[in-house]
């Protein structure tokens, strides 16, 4: 797997411990690392039995498995001793799943995420990446865009438990040895090992693609979205960058020109599926409401998406009826459904 406009990534010699690197995101980073000429080391609990997701990788000499829960200091220093950088993705990642699990979403992405930022310097990790979300702008006025200096106006737990661990970190940023960066990330789309069909783009796209009724609420909402493979060269844009561009910032992570409605999505799907069965109603379930700027991260970083939305849904939408995922539904693999090997009371 390549960029499509390949940077000049440089990661030799060093070791890049990814948290959570089985996911969705991860276990689509890992191979880009190891192609960056990184060694990664991988700390994942497989939360949703997600481990098939690293196998093809895990006969690479340069990869390293930790099964484990990041809740455990010391299941943590083993896994990060030795590493010079930590991409931090492990969390209950978005709304529901924080909402149906909320103190155990409460313990992974806030509180045992706080404390690994503080054993970063005694671990001798040189550079710490923190994976936050564009949900923390909530409800923004969509005439404008949210920038990183927006107020943030948190509408779920999850994101809450996100600006807590931000909020920490960059308090922290000046003091630590550690270089520490905050991404600020658009809503996911993209193919991975790891398949969430939970998540707006992919949901819309199976369900039309695969003949089921669609019902949208709140239609006329705006959100940015971003390619996972877009979001794994945010990271390694960072990772190469000098710690003087990165220490302590906050970076959007997408692309201005990839915010749309959900209505504007459901057109662009029913383009490749006419005769789509869609429905919909203002129900108010998912107040989100934003649009995102990212030119920060463009002007400071030189970083630009590869991927679009639109090439996105031709790709899924000719899978999807070639008959790729005939097992998605009520199957917990492809989404954050059900958590499974986190004991609440740990
Ligand atoms: N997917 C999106 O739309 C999106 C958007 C913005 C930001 N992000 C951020 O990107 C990151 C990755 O998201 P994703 O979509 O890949 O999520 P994911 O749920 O697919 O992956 C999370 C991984 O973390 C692991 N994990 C969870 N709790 C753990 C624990 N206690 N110990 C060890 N491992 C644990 C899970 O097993 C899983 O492999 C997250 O930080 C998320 O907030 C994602």
């Amino acid at each position: 797997m390549a960029f499509d406009t390949a940077p000049n990534f440089d990661l030799a010699d060093r070791t890049v411990l990814v948290v959570g690197g089985a996911g969705y995101v991860g276990s689509v980073m890992v191979p880009l690392l190891l192609d960056a000429g990184a060694s990664v080391r991988v700390l994942d609990q497989f939360v949703y039995d997600n481990g098939f997701a690293l196998a093809p990788l895990l006969d690479d000499s340069r990869v390293t498995l930790h099964r484990g829960d990041l809740r455990d200091a010391e299941v943590f220093a083993r896994a990060a001793t030795g590493a010079t950088d930590v991409v931090m993705l492990a969390s209950l990642v978005g709304d529901p799943v924080c909402k149906k699990y909320p103190e155990l979403a409460q313990q992974v992405n806030a509180d045992a995420t706080k404390r690994i930022v503080d054993s970063l310097d005694d671990l001798g990790v040189a550079r710490f990446v923190f994976t936050s979300t564009c949900s923390n702008y909530g409800i923004h006025d969509a005439a404008s865009l949210a920038d990183e200096d927006s107020e943030l106006n948190p509408q779920s737990l999850y994101a809450r438990t996100k600006i807590e661990v931000e909020e920490h970190l960059l308090a922290r940023s000046a003091s630590t040895d550690a270089s520490t960066t905050v991404l600020r990330i658009a809503t996911a789309y993209g193919l991975s090992p790891r398949m969430r069909f939970d998540l707006t783009v992919s949901q819309f796209a199976w369900e039309i693609a695969s003949g089921a009724d669609l019902l949208v609420f709140d239609a006329d909402t705006w959100r940015p979205y971003c390619h996972i493979r877009d979001i794994a060269k945010a990271v390694l844009t960072v990772l190469t960058s000098a710690p003087e561009k990165v220490r302590g910032e906050v970076f959007n992570v997408g692309d201005t020109t990839q915010c749309f409605t959900k209505r504007m999505i459901v057109e662009e799907v029913c383009k490749h599926v006419p005769d789509a069965q869609v429905s919909y109603r203002e129900g108010d379930t998912d107040p989100r409401n934003y649009r995102v700027s990212f030119a920060k991260i463009t002007e400071r970083l030189g970083f630009t998406v590869d991927h679009t939305v639109q090439d996105y849904l031709a790709s899924l939408t000719a899978a999807v009826q070639a008959g790729v995922f005939p097992d998605v539904a009520g199957n917990h693999r492809y989404g954050n459904y059900e958590v499974q090997h986190l004991d609440p009371s740990a």
